[in-house]
């Protein structure tokens, strides 16, 4: 029997309770989130003709007959330097190809808007832009054609004639002489609320429907950078597209076994994004800033104390950024973005996985200045991995003599360590700082290993781990599963909760899992009660219930993790119940069950009505996740 009593609420279910984690990993936002379909638009990577091919004309093979195309840099531009200079030399002989992010995903008969800076074309009279695939077929194209000496802006539409996973986008030029192009730039008309520099609208709309209390940006490690030149500083994403300052990204190494060496941030998905797109889906946002220590698992380069204000100064101006009136520098810079309403900033986390004595003398000079400025401003604090490299925890009792507010503790774990340590938070001081389970994944190998698997077993040990979160609601504040986002062809780390390719995305058997507990996360915890005992989360069948005072329901939430069918009677006291209800079930037959391209929904939520009379007997299935609601009268 599982006792519910619903007369009182235990602890106010926070509304971050169930957020998301998104960090550029595993091309999350260039090539993902972020719809430019143009690798190295700006000509800024490292290799400044990165993802261009001049199949027609080979430098090495001094094979320049029909053209060559090399970059001149600008000292005077500093954050988009180069541009690319195009010498034609044959009529229809030169072209140049970009490959887009492992190709381009073009849907037949989808738009998609083309823009470009040109200047000082001679004897170019016109450039053509077709979507072709690999045997050369075209699939759509448009053209422009130069009619001004120095740099101006043209934009032009292609429509594709057919679906294709791997497009590239070709351009071919009309006359003979040189031409010099920048931003080459090629967006789907058709992206998240039709927006400009916009979202994937496919990626976005699986972030909705999570309907996430949060949304932590930009990481995880990139926050830090593996060296401290090469943290992330917002300051460099804000402000016209073609002014941000591209970075090499921190995942662009050899990781899990896995070489990406055309991985770059061009930050066109930047803070004012963001913020945006956490007003969008209805989260609140949380950045995360460096503390003014490179990844401790990299370089662990630190900056001097007292080299710190930049930094200091970093956060205080985000904060001004996010909230401050137009009339601030920061919150100027914000309004001519396009947002004059500030964005409610109320959290802000200093340094991720960062721990010991250096990062507790950053933190503290951090914290003074926040609240001295800002003392409403609840600040997220990092947590380190202890001595043994188990999950990063270690630092609160240091972090707890401060004061601290929310400490951020992460855990990839094998899943039975998320069956077993369902009971995690029941013992934590509830005086103490509160938590924010701000990275976790039952991982089905080991951490980071690139066999790793989004399957049912790391699924359904991950909801049974949630109830306990659930349960201890009153310490746990926000929540949520790491990382959010992998291309198919991209990736560097699994498991992750959302796979896309050019063309389609689908969430994960542990996407499903959060979604079930972000959109029945009610309002109030109440106390649950296994055979008479306080549910401890151990064994087998793992519970927890809240009322949602809104839609004036209890919701039960109940884990079977057996291989055999377990029958639960409900006997609920302090309310009164409506006769029938509603059981959202997610299961499958066997614990290596998972999503896929091919089965995107294997593994999805079914609802039924059920009805309640009485102490109603409610049969969970094998290794399932149940969600029962049922109207309160
Ligand atoms: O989620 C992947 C990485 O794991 C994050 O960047 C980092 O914070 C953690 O170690």
């Amino acid at each position: 029997t599982l006792d519910v009593d619903a007369s009182k609420s235990l602890a106010k279910i926070q509304p971050t309770m169930y957020g998301i984690f998104f960090e550029d990993i595993n091309m999350a936002a260039d090539g993902g989130l972020y719809a430019e379909m143009i690798k190295n638009r700006s000509f800024e990577f490292a290799d400044p003709l990165m993802g261009w091919k001049q199949p027609k004309s080979d430098r090495h093979n001094f094979n320049t007959e029909s053209g060559i195309a090399t970059t001149i840099k600008d000292k005077d531009r500093k954050a988009n330097a180069n541009y690319l200079h195009a010498i034609v030399k044959k009529e229809g002989g030169y072209e140049l190809i970009n490959e887009g992010f492992r190709g381009m995903g073009i849907v037949k008969d989808a738009k998609y808007n083309l823009s470009l800076a040109i200047a000082h074309a001679e004897g170019i009279k016109k450039i053509t832009f077709e979507f072709i695939d690999k045997s050369g077929k075209v699939l759509g194209q448009t053209s422009v054609t130069p009619d001004a000496k120095d740099w101006k802006n043209y934009t032009a539409q292609l429509t594709a004639t057919a679906t294709e996973a791997k497009a590239n986008l070709r351009l071919t030029f009309t006359g003979v002489g040189t031409i010099d192009m920048d931003m080459i730039s090629l967006f789907p008309q058709e992206t998240w609320k039709g927006r400009k520099n916009g979202l994937r609208k496919d990626l976005v709309q699986l972030l909705y429907d999570l309907k996430p209390g949060f949304l932590r940006f930009p990481g995880g490690c990139i926050v830090e950078g593996r060296t401290l030149a090469q943290r992330y500083q917002w300051k460099k994403t804000v402000g016209p597209v073609d002014q941000r300052e591209l970075l090499i990204n921190r995942w662009n190494e050899e990781f899990a076994h896995r070489l990406t060496p055309d991985y770059f941030q061009t930050f066109g998905l930047g803070f004012f994004e963001y913020f945006q797109v956490s007003e969008d889906i209805g989260a609140e946002p949380l950045p995360i800033l460096s503390c003014g220590m490179a990844c401790q698992f990299n370089t662990g380069e630190l900056v001097p104390l007292d080299e710190l204000e930049p930094y200091v100064q970093d956060a205080l101006d985000l904060i001004e950024f996010a909230n401050g009136s137009t009339q601030t520098a920061w919150g100027k810079v914000r309004a001519d973005m396009g947002h004059p309403e500030p964005f409610n900033l109320k959290m802000i986390g200093v340094g991720n996985e960062q721990w010991g004595p250096d990062y507790i003398a950053r933190y503290k000079i951090f914290e003074k200045a926040i609240k001295a400025k800002y003392p409403k401003m609840i600040i997220v604090s990092g947590s380190g991995p202890f001595p043994d490299g188990d999950y990063f925890a270690y630092g609160h009792d240091e972090l707890k003599k401060l004061n601290a507010e929310i400490v951020d503790e992460h855990y990839y774990k094998p899943p039975q360590w998320f069956r077993e340590n369902a009971t995690r938070y029941d013992k934590y001081d509830r005086k103490g700082p509160k938590i924010f389970a701000g990275e976790y994944a039952a991982q089905s190998v080991a951490i980071a290993s690139p066999d790793n698997k989004n399957n049912w077993e790391c699924a359904y040990s991950e909801a049974a781990f949630m109830t306990g979160l659930e349960r201890n609601a009153e310490v746990v504040h926000l929540t949520s599963y790491a990382p959010l986002l992998a291309h198919e062809e991209g990736w560097q780390w699994t498991p992750d909760l959302i796979w896309f390719n050019n063309l389609t995305s689908f969430g994960s058997a542990n996407y499903y899992v959060q979604k079930l507990f972000a959109n029945n996360k009610g309002t109030d915890l109440v106390s649950v009660k296994l055979a008479g005992k306080d549910v401890t989360g151990q064994g087998n069948l793992f519970a927890s219930a809240v009322k949602d005072a809104k839609k004036k329901t209890l919701i039960v939430k109940l884990v079977n993790s057996d291989s055999k069918p377990q029958t639960v009677k409900l006997n609920v006291k302090g309310a009164k119940l409506a006769s029938s209800a509603t059981v959202t079930v997610l299961t499958s037959a066997n614990n290596a069950d998972e999503n896929s391209f091919a089965e995107p929904t294997k593994i999805s939520p079914k609802t039924q009505n059920t009805s309640v009379k009485g102490k109603p007997e409610l049969t969970l299935a094998p290794r399932s996740v149940n969600v029962f609601e049922v109207p309160l009268q």
